[in-house]
């Protein structure tokens, strides 16, 4: 008798959760129809909010109203809003800037804004003055620009003062007996700023443990190879094993600094830097890394870090501001107080988030001007909001040679002509074909 029961109970508790499971799937229906409504809501009375077109797909939203403080626009990568009469303007971003579709013609009203915070070398073409004097408004790595994003790699000054990772000298000095003072960790070789050319000079000089594929000598644990892993626990415990790092940037600009510098500060490593030719701006300490002059040989660097490899007291002044959790630098303290965005920090804004939120509230700056018949505000990006002088190689013999090396000038050179000819072809303002634009380029 009882296996029937049994059977009617498990029947009954099958319908029972089936018709709970349909209830849930009904509410979560029913809200997914509100929420698409309120989408829909929203761009349907977005015409009445400046509309701000991304001409690239980097955010790849649709379509989303934004807040910014009590200004709102409607944010979209919808290019079909090209010729809306709400749009106000088109916001770049540089590595994608390309010129086979532009949004032209520029009606009077459309401001344009670049957002470039890569290396240099991702679009040369942006770092002419024919070219970045036509946006309105920038965000790029550059300190002079109307969103400054030089510190776009460090969280906060506390990841700076952070000890963390720091070990006492005496166990670097006793793990000297196996591993080189200097450790070097990069796979992007033979960049523009030639730095692969001068470590293989600096590595006659000095012993350097090469983890990356660039001038490899020193294999990393498996689980550490892909480039994912750099944030890895390990491999900073690996790293902050060695007394200096070879902190060398892909290229040579004022104010281009990214993680390559923050990371041995942050681990209690003295970094050996190349790069920005201005870094002491934004060093927390004088004495916090040892700055490369490429105008000396890599020999004399050479002798200096083993000076201060074999002389405790004159390596650990380089560390006194981490000892004590002092960053002197007020340019540097003050830049982190007052960027209206975070990195890795969810209480914030991005950097991006910022970018949107600074064209939109200059675009209604203008339009409250315009409802007090006030003249509208212009603004105008000038040459140093974008710079970078022309690479250059270093001098020194190299075995075996890239031609990858060679293609960095070059590509600058053409580079400015074509700036040159986008320029003009902008000013003229009309739609034009890609042939167009290389005949232009070639009638320099
Ligand atoms: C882009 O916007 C237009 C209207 O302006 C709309 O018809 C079209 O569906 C949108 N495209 C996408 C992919 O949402
Ligand atoms: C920082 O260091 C440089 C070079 O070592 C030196 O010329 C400069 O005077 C120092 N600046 C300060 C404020 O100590
Ligand atoms: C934006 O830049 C263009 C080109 O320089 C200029 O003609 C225009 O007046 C600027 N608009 C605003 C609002 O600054
Ligand atoms: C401009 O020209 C390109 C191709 O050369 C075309 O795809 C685009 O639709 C044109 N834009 C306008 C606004 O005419």
């Amino acid at each position: 008798m009882w296996p029937v029961s049994v059977k009617k109970l498990c029947a009954f508790c099958f319908c029972a959760c089936a018709f709970v499971f349909l209830i849930m799937t009904f509410q979560v229906i029913e809200q997914l129809g509100q929420f698409e409504q309120n989408t829909l809501r929203q761009q349907g009375t977005h015409v009445q909010y400046p509309v701000i077109v991304w001409w690239s797909p980097l955010t790849g939203e649709l379509g989303r109203l934004g807040e910014c403080g009590h200004n709102r626009c409607f944010f979209t990568v919808n290019k079909s809003y090209h010729s809306h009469p709400q749009t106000k303007a088109f916001l770049f971003y540089g590595t994608d800037f390309s010129i086979e579709s532009l949004p032209l013609p520029r009606h009077e009203q459309h401001q344009w804004a670049l957002f470039h915070e890569e290396s240099p070398k991702n679009n040369y073409k942006l770092f002419h003055e024919p070219l970045i004097t036509l946006f309105n408004h920038t965000a790029t790595f550059s300190r002079r620009s109307h969103l400054p994003l030089t510190t776009q790699h460090l969280e906060a000054l506390s990841a700076l003062s952070s000890q963390t990772h720091l070990l006492p000298l005496s166990y670097k000095n006793q793990l000297r007996r196996t591993l080189a003072p200097v450790a070097y960790v990069q796979s992007d070789c033979d960049p523009p700023s030639d730095r692969d050319v001068y470590i293989q000079e600096l590595m006659k000089h000095i012993q350097v443990d090469s983890y990356g594929q660039c001038l490899h000598n020193k294999d990393l644990p498996p689980h550490l190879r892909d480039s994912t892993a750099m944030d890895d626990h390990d491999f900073y415990q690996i790293l902050a094993q060695y007394k200096f790092i070879l902190a060398f940037e892909n290229a040579v600009c004022d104010d281009y600094i990214t993680e390559k510098l923050w990371r041995p500060l942050k681990l209690g490593v003295v970094p050996v830097y190349y790069g920005a030719p201005n870094v002491r701006m934004w060093l927390p300490d004088n004495r916090s890394a040892v700055v490369v002059n490429p105008n000396e040989p890599p020999k004399k660097l050479a002798q200096y870090l083993k000076r201060l490899d074999e002389n405790d007291g004159e390596y650990l002044k380089y560390l006194e501001w981490k000892q004590k959790r002092e960053i002197s630098n007020v340019n540097l303290v003050t830049e982190l107080k007052e960027r209206p965005w975070g990195v890795q920090d969810l209480g914030q804004d991005s950097f991006i988030d910022a970018f949107e939120c600074m064209v939109c509230n200059r675009v209604w700056e203008n339009t409250h001007r315009r409802e007090k018949k006030l003249p509208s505000k212009v603004w105008r990006a000038e040459e140093s909001h974008l710079t970078c002088p022309p690479p250059e190689l270093f001098e020194f013999a190299v075995s075996p040679s890239s031609s990858l090396r060679q293609i960095w000038r070059a590509s600058y050179e053409q580079s400015r002509r074509e700036a040159r000819a986008l320029g003009l072809m902008l000013r003229r303002n009309t739609n034009f074909t890609v042939t167009q634009f290389w005949r232009e380029v070639f009638t320099d």
